[in-house]
């Protein structure tokens, strides 16, 4: 793979700024955030009076802590347009997220939102190796979903030539790559996972591929997942995450040089992490909840974002930004199986370190007998006789007895047989009586 480290004289000069820098550019953007959002959005208000809280009592950062949290349920109880803190005219452009349980959630963005989102994603890519002149498939979903247009905004930003695909068509996404030869893919790893499948169902090897780089985000994916793919389709494979009530794609993102973890964008997005029973602020290092107030935003400020996300804050690395640690998971998708907390990228990380099973699986959930069990669906790699698979599934068994502590039935299918994802992959199939 070819050594991308972006020349630092291209970097923005806040990505190599000085803690210092950077915490008093937080504090003077925060009380003005704070200002804005209790000023023009009277869910705010109400919430920080009955808190006790006004923006001026905000005199250091770590006094944010005192503020109320902000989370889902409330951008719900505000729909659609609640929690817009400019008049109507105002707002350039709306996105919502996908509401697959109960009410979507709006967002919406300013002129000046949706350039300082082009930047962030720029400096995403950037971070990722992606280079002015680049060709740049964009495999994300266009439409309320914000990955499509907003990593779209971001190429056009960096000065890149966009070829914007969006999800879907698995076959024609692989003859778009062979014929217009981008350098970047931009989509989910697990429709990247498709889309190699594709390429060698069709006899193509994707390592001759012209592709250099993909930027792989909008679900949680593991160390193992990156070896997989980078592997396969000889790319640098590199993380970037976001979610819509924050901004979008952009938020944090990984540096091709090191592939560390994400770095923060902390010039426009402040994050905390909590415990998530207690919401208590927990110091750098610790796991807990991800929790972002917005720096800058005109039309949808955000306070303290519960997120659900799980991770940790680190020192920065190749960037002064702070980085997050790879997501493991939502506080959502994590199964409680007979009292042992799991996560669907567990499984994902031992069933790729069984020879013969492909990465596609999913996790399915039953009570046959009064107590939860879980059965492992996973490929078995187009390789493998159909004899194997036995053999593979107790290998699969005894890994998660031995790593995670719960006994589960695997159960290898043939190649070609589990839906596969055309954005975000659904792991977690619940079949249990409500
Ligand atoms: O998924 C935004 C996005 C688009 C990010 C394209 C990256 C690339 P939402 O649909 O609002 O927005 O979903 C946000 O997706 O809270 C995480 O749970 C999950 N997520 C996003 N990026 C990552 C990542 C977009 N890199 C929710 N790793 C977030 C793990 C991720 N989870």
């Amino acid at each position: 793979m070819q050594d991308l480290t972006p020349d630092r004289v291209t970097l923005d000069p806040v990505e190599v700024a000085s803690r210092e820098q950077i915490s008093a550019l937080q504090l003077t953007r925060l009380r003005w955030s704070l200002q804005h959002a209790y000023d023009n959005v009277p869910h705010y208000k109400a919430a920080f009076d009955a808190a006790g809280v006004a923006p001026a009592d905000l005199a250091h950062l770590a006094d944010l802590r005192h503020f109320p949290f902000t989370t889902k349920a409330d951008l719900r109880a505000n729909y659609p347009f609640g929690m817009f803190a400019v008049p109507q005219d105002q707002v350039r452009r709306i996105h919502a997220s996908s509401g697959t349980t109960g009410q979507p959630t709006v967002v919406g963005y300013t002129e000046r939102d949706i350039s300082t989102w082009s930047d962030v994603v720029a400096r995403s890519l950037r971070a990722a190796g992606v280079r002015p002149g680049m060709k740049v498939h964009v495999a994300y979903g266009y439409g309320l979903f914000t990955g499509g247009l907003g990593a779209h905004y971001g190429a056009e930003r960096l000065g890149c030539t966009v070829i914007p695909v969006s999800g879907g068509q698995t076959e024609r996404q692989v003859r778009l790559i062979r014929d217009f030869e981008p350098d970047v893919i931009l989509v989910t790893p697990s429709y990247m996972l498709s889309l190699l499948d594709e390429f060698e169902r069709q006899g193509l090897d994707p390592r001759a591929s012209s592709l250099k780089v993909g930027v792989f985000g909008a679900e949680p994916w593991t160390e193992d997942m990156r070896r997989e793919v980078e592997e396969r389709a000889d790319l640098h494979a590199v993380d970037i995450y976001g979610l819509s009530e924050v901004m979008g794609p952009g938020v944090a993102s990984e540096c091709v040089e090191t592939k560390d973890g994400l770095h923060v964008w902390e010039d426009h997005f402040y994050p905390e992490v909590v415990d998530p029973e207690t919401g208590e602020v927990l110091p750098d290092g610790e796991e807990g909840e991800l929790v972002f107030t917005s720096l800058t935003k005109q039309a949808l400020p955000i306070v303290r974002y519960r997120t659900r996300d799980l991770t940790r804050l680190l020192p920065g690395t190749a960037r002064s930004m702070r980085r997050i640690q790879k997501i493991t998971g939502r506080s959502d998708d994590m199964i409680i199986l007979r009292g042992v907390n799991v996560f669907p990228t567990q499984v994902e990380e031992l069933l790729l370190r069984v020879p013969g099973l492909s990465p596609h699986y999913q996790l399915v959930l039953t009570r046959p007998h009064r107590l939860d069990e879980m059965t492992v669906r996973v490929e078995a790699r187009p390789d493998r006789a159909a004899d194997e698979r036995e053999q593979l599934a107790e290998r699969l068994r005894v890994l998660v007895k031995d790593n995670i502590g719960i006994s589960v039935s695997c159960d290898v299918v043939e190649p070609e047989t589990l839906k596969r994802s055309e954005g975000k992959a659904q792991r977690v199939f619940d079949q249990r009586p409500r």
